[in-house]
């Protein structure tokens, strides 16, 4: 659906260089900037100045965006590091005094965390990226309600005092954090489509449920497959953007539009079940661009974990690798790994006696 409020393409992508897009919108007239740029910085200079080079643009469109955000609005840039040839440069370290000679506030640096890093042979493998929060002024909105999650401790209660007995803790949940542990969009995820570095769409729905209200605007730049539409379109936000390649602009018209092309295909498993759970049509009609099995699955089969699972399970694995490096310096006895097999089953081992013992995780 194309709805025109005020001359602004509100629900369209731009196929195209999104600087034109940009100098094309009025200031202040979109509440949320969300987008991941593109980084991988061009082979045909010499490291060091292609990176000034990207930057500078970066700099450009970044005041553009700076320049049509309205005075209540936020803007989050997920950037990862650049390397080459074992250098390496953390991006948002370089984005964070562009984004302050943009005249705009910081709020938060966000680490996305991943459970597996890149192989890493002469440097420590990297596991994170980040998000940098910036607001225009300090009259932005921040709904936490919308995105609160479980306590940890969720049933703890006051021992004594005049609260005695009542729950120590928010019973509708905590500030997620500024550690966020989406799982990457690749192997395996519904959403993957062919895009090879996609948003997942539980990370933007953190984003726009934070800082925007039903009915404002959305922009990203840098569409790649949709995935700032598509979330915009399920909650009710307007969205608008940009995206050089063509076959990435086709995929996200295709996310936005839910139905099958005409060969029965999906741009992704997701978008293949939502509209199974929808219509009631037989699941095996359907094919998905980057099917690798016979036939879709259905979604009820499918093992989903949400993020508080990652989470914890990141932090255990973390403990235990601290704690098996803690006792081989002092050397102890290393722990044995709880999920050798990694497919959360049961997993035998090897006692010292050369028995077979079976541990049960994730029970
Ligand atoms: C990191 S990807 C964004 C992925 C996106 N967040 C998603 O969930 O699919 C960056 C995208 O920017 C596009 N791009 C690169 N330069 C561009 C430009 N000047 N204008 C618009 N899009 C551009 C690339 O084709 C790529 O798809």
């Amino acid at each position: 659906m194309t709805i025109e409020t005020n001359n602004l393409p509100l629900n369209q992508i731009i196929l195209g260089d999104c600087i034109e897009l940009l100098k094309s919108l009025p200031d202040e007239c979109v509440d949320l900037v969300v987008s991941s740029p593109p980084y991988n910085l061009g082979k045909e200079y010499e490291a060091k100045k292609a990176l000034e080079i990207y930057l500078e643009e970066q700099t450009s469109v970044l005041r553009e965006c700076s320049r049509i955000l309205k005075s209540t609005g936020s803007l989050f840039w997920q950037v990862g590091a650049f390397s080459d040839r074992g250098m390496l440069i953390p991006l948002d370290i370089r984005f964070f005094p562009i984004l302050e000679s943009c005249g705009l506030i910081p709020r938060n640096r966000i680490i996305w965390a991943r459970q597996h890093g890149l192989h890493a042979q002469k440097k420590f493998s990297c596991r994170h990226e980040t998000i940098l929060w910036f607001t225009k002024s300090d009259n932005y909105t921040f709904n936490l309600d919308a995105i609160r999650v479980p306590q940890k401790y969720q049933n703890k209660k006051h021992y004594r005092g005049s609260r005695k007995g009542e729950l120590s803790c928010n019973p509708n949940g905590k500030n997620p954090g500024d550690i966020w542990l989406f799982r990457n969009v690749k192997h395996n995820h519904e959403e993957q489509t062919i895009h090879p570095c996609q948003f997942p769409e539980d990370l933007v729905a953190r984003i726009i449920l934070a800082t925007t209200h039903t009915g404002e605007i959305v922009f990203d730049p840098y569409m790649g497959s949709g995935t700032v539409a598509v979330v915009s379109q399920d909650y009710e936000r307007f969205f608008i953007g940009a995206e050089l390649e063509n076959k990435y602009y086709h995929i996200a018209l295709r996310r936005l539009s839910k139905k099958p092309d005409k060969n029965n295909y999906f741009p992704n498993l997701k978008t293949l079940r939502d509209y199974v759970e929808t219509t009631g049509e037989s699941i095996n009609k359907f094919r998905f661009d980057v099917q690798v099995a016979k036939r879709p699955s259905e979604r009820s089969k499918a093992k989903i974990y949400p993020e508080e699972y990652h989470l914890q399970s990141m932090e255990e694995r973390l403990l235990y690798e601290e704690t098996a490096f803690a006792n081989s310096l002092r050397g102890e006895e290393i722990p044995v790994d709880p999920k050798l097999n990694g497919n959360g089953k049961k997993t035998k081992l090897a006692d010292k006696k050369g028995e077979q013992i079976e541990l049960n995780l994730w029970d």
